[in-house]
């Protein structure tokens, strides 16, 4: 057995005792246990319509017209005058946005209408007005016009053609008319071309058919918003331009084709790309988009997430979203599925993406080097080991963003999120964490905002951080835990009240609850005395196990150091009570015990100082054992037939079986006739390279230490004549060489 084992041993006995213990305190003590549940979904509203109009009582700015119209800054607003004002006047000063929404302008009825306002004017917004006719020419006049909103109206097609004469129109939103599909010639530039025009509102419309053939005259368009139309198909076209396609809360059961027949991208620039909330279940084979940097698909029932799935498509994403996307009986998610060299951010929320069950693969997330963000919230990962859930985790160790609230972890552990080594921010609300180990968190060196608001933790440890983390968070959020009010919570509460910026950015308040009432955290107080008293208890169970702990030790530690102690006593009480036998019944005056590696040293040093200069008879068993007869035999005769023992202690001897059941004959002699042994150390041995029987001598016995060093060794002679002296005739002591 070697030195490390046998320590562990007696160690694991201790640690064993332990665990049994801390099992009975804490078994005493009922967890809360909860099951896992489902998390409200964020809700999929269509979208908002975009202008939030402002109520008159409460605008500012200085009447500039009557008093219909206030100004402030650029803005000239003549909004909520419902019929009050039928023409849009003159505006004082240059002003560049007018408001002109809520006048129940139900028609521009001429072609001089926007006169008044036509030199400087470059934005309009015409929303809310019941307006349903536009004179042919009326936006003919502007001369810089590029922004108008036409939201909100009972226009048609035909009736908004004449808008689209303003020459430098670059900015039109047409949302909730009741629109259906733009006729295929609506974009085609007549006597001014519309070639300024990149952004184009459609939502909340009745688009049951997007022909981007319709939209391809316009060559500058670059963003087009068709969400909430209730698409059911796309018909793609080159457009060339595009940069961003929001086709959100549409009813579209495929991605819209991207590729045209030769394989080039219908959609060269395209970088963003919006479908959530649709009716998307696969992903085409082919996909041509060669800028798409984000990606949103989330809301769309795919249930299967296979291999490679993105990156074969998107090279060039950073940006996936693939949030509520409901997980059911026939869902599941790959090895590799999220591989992808160029993501930063992926998004799963409110997928509740079960982390316990096999059809979760845990290499989903393997292959994501430049991955920050990662938003798992609203998962569920209820009773979810630590190692695997870091398992998830392993090969992120450039992630710096973890969201993972609502998903209900009960255990964290310092292995829990320890690949994550650049976390920055990890966000834990709303989980089910009754307890985590004291410092969990201490390996993530760069942390510095911690969520763990409405966990389920009833105390915060004094070592849940170390000093480190303490000082290197920035935001820490324990709120809306059901902390109580007990002695161990005193130490947080005082923290708590020191360093008020760092628990400011909590939105629920700090409680703690004691067998009566609810307090807030600042509140409470505890009389310390009670507390220390408390403390007193708890030392005396405390003491009672550490006498339990080191009792244990102590017979792992006699067990360990068995033949130390059997040397000890055998030495004490017998007294080293020499032989008297009579000197004839010796054939040698020292048995010499080494390894035939060391021979050498023997022959060179040993035999020619003891037997030619002390003229000392030495048992060498290469040279005096007997032939022919039983090895064992021969042992035990030189043993018997000698005055002394020598023992050559070195590596060799430590390592060769055969000199340790050499050293137990040895011993066991020594033992019952009261002898002690003589020891020479050769070389540097070390402690780890030694038996337990040798150490037990070492500690024992006197050795003495034979150096290499040619200076040291007549000390070495000295004391080793000076054991022998017994042995010695009584003759004057030769000269040392
Ligand atoms: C305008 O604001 C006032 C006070 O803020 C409120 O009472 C009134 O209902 C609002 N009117 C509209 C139309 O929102
Ligand atoms: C303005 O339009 C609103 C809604 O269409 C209507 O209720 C209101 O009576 C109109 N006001 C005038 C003065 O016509
Ligand atoms: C221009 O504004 C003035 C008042 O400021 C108004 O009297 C006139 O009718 C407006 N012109 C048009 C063409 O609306
Ligand atoms: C899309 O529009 C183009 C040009 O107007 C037309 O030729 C084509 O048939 C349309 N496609 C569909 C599917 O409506
Ligand atoms: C994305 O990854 C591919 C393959 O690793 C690489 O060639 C390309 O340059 C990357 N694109 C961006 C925008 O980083
Ligand atoms: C921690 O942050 C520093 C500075 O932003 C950065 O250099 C280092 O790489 C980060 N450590 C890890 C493990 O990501
Ligand atoms: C922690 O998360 C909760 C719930 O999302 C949020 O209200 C709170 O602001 C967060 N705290 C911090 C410090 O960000
Ligand atoms: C609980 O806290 C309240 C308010 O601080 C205090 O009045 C009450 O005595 C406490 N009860 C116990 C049992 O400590």
């Amino acid at each position: 057995m070697t030195m490390g084992r046998s320590h562990q041993n007696s160690f694991s006995v201790a640690y064993g005792l332990a665990v049994v213990l801390v099992f009975f305190v804490c078994s005493a003590s009922n967890t809360p246990k909860g099951d896992p549940t489902t998390f409200a979904k964020t809700s999929t509203s269509p979208l908002q319509n975009t202008s939030p109009l402002q109520n008159k009582s409460t605008r500012n700015g200085n009447f500039c017209f009557e008093d219909k119209c206030r100004c402030v800054g650029s803005t000239a607003d003549c909004s909520h005058n419902y019929g009050r004002l039928p023409f849009v006047p003159i505006i004082q000063g240059r002003r560049s946005h007018l408001t002109f929404s809520y006048n129940n302008l139900t028609r521009v009825g001429h072609d001089d209408f926007f006169t008044n306002v036509s030199s400087y004017f470059r934005k309009m917004d015409l929303q809310n007005n019941g307006l349903a006719f536009i004179s042919s020419g009326a936006f003919r006049v502007f001369d810089f016009l590029n922004t108008l909103h036409l939201d909100n109206n009972m226009l048609t097609y035909a009736a908004i053609k004449p808008v689209l004469l303003a020459r430098r129109l670059q900015v039109l939103s047409l949302t909730n008319m009741q629109l259906g599909s733009p006729p295929g010639d609506f974009f085609v530039p007549r006597w001014r071309s519309l070639n300024l025009l990149r952004r184009i509102d459609i939502s909340n419309n009745k688009i049951h058919q997007l022909n981007f053939s319709t939209f391809a005259p316009l060559t500058r368009l670059s963003v087009l918003l068709a969400s909430n139309c209730q698409m059911l198909d796309v018909t793609s076209a080159y457009m060339p331009g595009l940069q961003a396609l929001h086709l959100v809360s549409n009813v579209l059961f495929n991605m819209p084709e991207t590729c045209s027949n030769s394989r080039t991208s219908l959609f060269p620039k395209l970088g963003h790309l919006i479908l959530r909330d649709n009716k998307i279940t696969t992903l085409p084979a082919r996909v041509c988009l060669p800028e798409l940097d984000s990606l949103d698909l989330s809301v769309n029932p795919i249930k299967v997430f296979e291999t490679d799935m993105f990156r074969n498509r998107f090279p060039t994403l950073t940006k996936l979203f693939l949030n509520d996307i409901q997980w059911n009986a026939k869902s599941r998610i790959d090895r590799f599925a999220f591989r992808h060299p160029n993501l930063t951010e992926l998004s799963l929320m409110s997928c509740g993406i079960p982390f316990s069950y096999d059809n979760v693969d845990p290499d989903c997330f393997t292959g994501l080097p430049r991955l920050g963000l990662l938003q798992l919230s609203h998962s569920l990962a209820y009773g979810v080991g630590d190692a695997k859930l870091a398992g998830f985790f392993s090969s992120m160790t450039g992630l710096s963003k973890l969201y993972f609230g609502g998903s209900g972890i009960n255990i964290i552990t310092e292995h829990t999120f320890g690949h994550l080594s650049g976390l920055t921010i990890l966000v834990l609300y709303q989980n089910k964490l009754v307890e985590i180990s004291d410092g969990a968190f201490d390996s993530l060196k760069n942390l510095t905002v911690l969520n763990l608001s409405q966990n389920l933790l009833t105390t915060v440890s004094k070592r849940l951080f170390s000093s480190e983390t303490q000082h290197r968070l920035r935001h820490l959020d324990l709120s809306g835990n059901p902390l109580s009010c007990a002695c161990d919570l005193l130490w947080f509460k005082q923290w708590f009240v020191t360093m008020p910026n760092l628990f400011s950015h909590s939105h629920t308040t700090y409680t703690c609850k004691n067998s009566t009432s609810t307090v807030s955290l600042k509140d409470f107080s505890l009389n310390e005395q009670a507390c220390l008293l408390s403390m007193q208890t708890s030392k005396i169970i405390i003491s009672s196990g550490v006498i339990v702990l080191v009792l244990a030790a102590l017979v792992a530690t006699v067990y360990r150091y068995r033949w130390y102690i059997r040397l000890v006593l055998a030495f004490h009480t017998r007294g080293f009570v020499r032989r008297q036998e009579a000197e004839e019944e010796f054939m040698y005056d020292i048995f010499v015990s080494f390894d035939s590696d060391d021979l050498g040293w023997v022959r060179q040093h040993l035999i020619p100082n003891l037997e030619d200069r002390l003229g000392l008879r030495l048992c060498i068993h290469e040279r005096d054992f007997v032939p022919g007869k039983n090895i064992l035999e021969n042992i035990e005769d030189s043993v018997e037939s000698s005055r002394r023992i020598l023992l050559v202690f070195s590596k060799h001897f430590a390592h060769s079986q055969w000199c340790q059941f050499e050293l137990n004959l040895c011993l066991r002699h020594s033992f019952e006739h009261g002898d002690a042994l003589l020891v020479a150390l050769l070389g540097g041995v070390e402690s780890r390279d030694l038996t337990n029987a040798m150490m037990a001598v070492l500690d024992t016995t006197t050795y003495i230490q034979w150096e290499d060093d040619v200076q040291f060794r007549g000390r070495f002679w000295e004391r080793l004549d000076f054991a022998l002296q017994s042995l010695l005739p009584q003759a004057p002591r030769p000269v040392l060489p």
